[in-house]
């Protein structure tokens, strides 16, 4: 008999808060920004944010709430391929707790899928997942232990002193906009982030919207006119990201 799972009972269950903690601690060795609560609970709650605003029924976003806050676990095994040992781990233990079978599946293919290097936004799901986690740049996630300005992730996280995601319904577009300083450029961001930009566009196409990427006012990544250079939501747009 399955339960129906919720995102506090994943964030109770002990085997998940070990591997949260097990993937940050890999991943700071490794010289890689914050992946704990911080990142897991960003990519959770935005996740979410964005099924609801695209109006899917309330499991599914929950569905999405779940995957979003178990799905760098794999790290605890290796950085290496952790979206698919990820998935693995999480099919595991949630069909231990009860989940329903079908709601695992769910869950392990947007997990498995949610990697630049192997990933495709197979359902709703992994799409928002994707659109989510790769969203997630920002200053706040320098580790400042190990800060470093000659490390071009700590770099560029650095001159992120703004970033948000945000849909707008009537033009079908999901714009993320960010706001570097000259700590580094737009050119450095691209040249460590263009795959996941990429993966994004094709997480919006999923979902039927248009994936814009503005830094510092300029869209990246196709030929259409700003309106503003605002780094405030515009009228009509729904800010779906959230610390
Ligand atoms: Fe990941
Ligand atoms: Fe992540």
């Amino acid at each position: 008999m399955s339960k129906e799972i919720t995102l506090n009972d994943v964030k109770e269950n002990d085997e998940f808060k070990q591997l949260i903690n097990a993937s940050n601690n890999s991943l700071k060795v490794l010289g890689y920004t914050e992946h704990g609560l911080r990142h897991v609970g960003y990519v959770s709650k935005t996740t979410a944010n964005i099924l609801s605003t695209l109006g899917f029924p309330q499991r599914t976003v929950e569905l999405g709430a779940i995957a979003g806050w178990i799905h760098d676990i794999g790290n605890a095994i290796n950085r290496k391929h952790h979206g698919l040992t990820g998935s693995l781990l999480a099919y595991d233990i949630l069909v231990r707790m009860g989940m329903d079978a079908g709601e695992v599946a769910l869950i392990i293919s947007a997990i498995g899928n949610h990697e630049e290097e192997t990933g495709t936004p197979v359902n709703e799901v992994a799409a928002a997942l994707i659109l989510a986690d790769k969203s997630d740049a920002h200053r706040s996630r320098v580790r400042r232990e190990t800060a470093d300005r000659k490390d071009i992730h700590d770099r560029v996280n650095l001159s992120i002193k703004k970033n948000y995601l945000a849909i707008d319904k009537n033009k079908k577009t999901i714009r993320l906009v960010i706001q570097m300083d000259n700590t580094s450029a737009t050119m450095e961001y691209l040249q460590i982030y263009l795959s996941r930009m990429v993966l994004s566009e094709k997480a919006a196409a999923f979902l039927g919207y248009w994936f814009e990427l503005v830094i510092n006012g300029n869209v990246i990544n196709r030929r259409k006119p700003v309106a503003s250079t605002n780094v405030h939501p515009k009228a009509g747009e729904t800010e779906v990201s959230e610390e």
